[in-house]
């Protein structure tokens, strides 16, 4: 049977806390796929996906990515932790064809589409007028799709941590990532332990949201 939420989205993104501390509880596996199928379903620019996650279930491993993260104890107390990636080899030409023919199979892309792809991916990448480098692209992608991986966790009752307390370059030699391939945050996923990390606050939409301008005040 499919996985089922068992709190809605509202009480997701509201319950979820960056968790500091996990039980050693397992995350079950058809709870784990189902989190990393939902949260593969981020949108993505001509929808190349660049993210990539390495799986680190292994007590060796974890402590080995936790002498590369500051020796947070979440690491290796969380049952999975994932090792967020951007790709930046994503506009090689091979890499747009796989993407073409993924459309195809749905039907989403059609002739007209994929010589549309072909031709303004690698401009994109080229001139690339929204971005400065593409590791900024590869980023964007990546921890959009690391949202919505915690918020679909929550829904399930598994909690998460994203870290951006590591040494990119030790992660990468430690767990063999290519030169083009960015780390772009840690996410230990498992079963908070108790007390639970208080909300930090938010501020207020008045003071992060502009009407029409930015700086000018927001009215609803
Ligand atoms: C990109 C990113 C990097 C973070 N890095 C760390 C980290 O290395 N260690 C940690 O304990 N928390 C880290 N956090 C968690 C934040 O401290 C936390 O999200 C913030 O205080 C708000 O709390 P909340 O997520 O519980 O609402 C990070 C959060 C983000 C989004």
């Amino acid at each position: 049977m499919t996985q089922q939420p068992a709190i809605s989205l509202q009480e997701a993104i509201e319950q979820r806390r960056a968790a500091r501390s996990f039980r050693p509880d397992p995350i079950p596996q058809d709870t784990l796929t189902e989190i990393l199928r939902l949260g593969v379903r981020s949108p993505s620019g001509f929808n190349l996906q660049p993210w990539r996650f390495v799986l680190v279930r292994e007590p060796q491993n974890k402590e080995k990515l936790r002498a590369c993260a500051f020796n947070q104890p979440q690491v290796t107390e969380a049952p999975v932790v994932l090792i967020c990636c951007g790709d930046r080899r994503v506009n090689s030409s091979e890499y747009i064809e796989e993407t073409i023919a993924l459309g195809k199979e749905t039907g989403a892309v059609n002739d007209k589409y994929a010589e549309f792809m072909r031709g303004s991916i690698p401009q994109l990448f080229e001139n690339h007028p929204c971005f400065e480098s593409i590791e900024a692209w590869t980023n964007r992608h990546t921890m959009l799709a690391v949202a919505h991986i915690m918020i679909v966790a929550k829904s399930f009752g598994v909690d998460s941590c994203p870290m951006e307390g590591f040494v990119a370059a030790q992660v990468k030699e430690a767990f063999n990532i290519p030169a083009e391939v960015d780390v772009c945050c840690l996410l230990p996923l498992g079963y908070a332990k108790e007390p639970f990390k208080l909300y930090g606050g938010r501020f207020g939409l008045d003071k992060v949201c502009y009407g029409e301008s930015f700086g000018a005040a927001f009215k609803l």
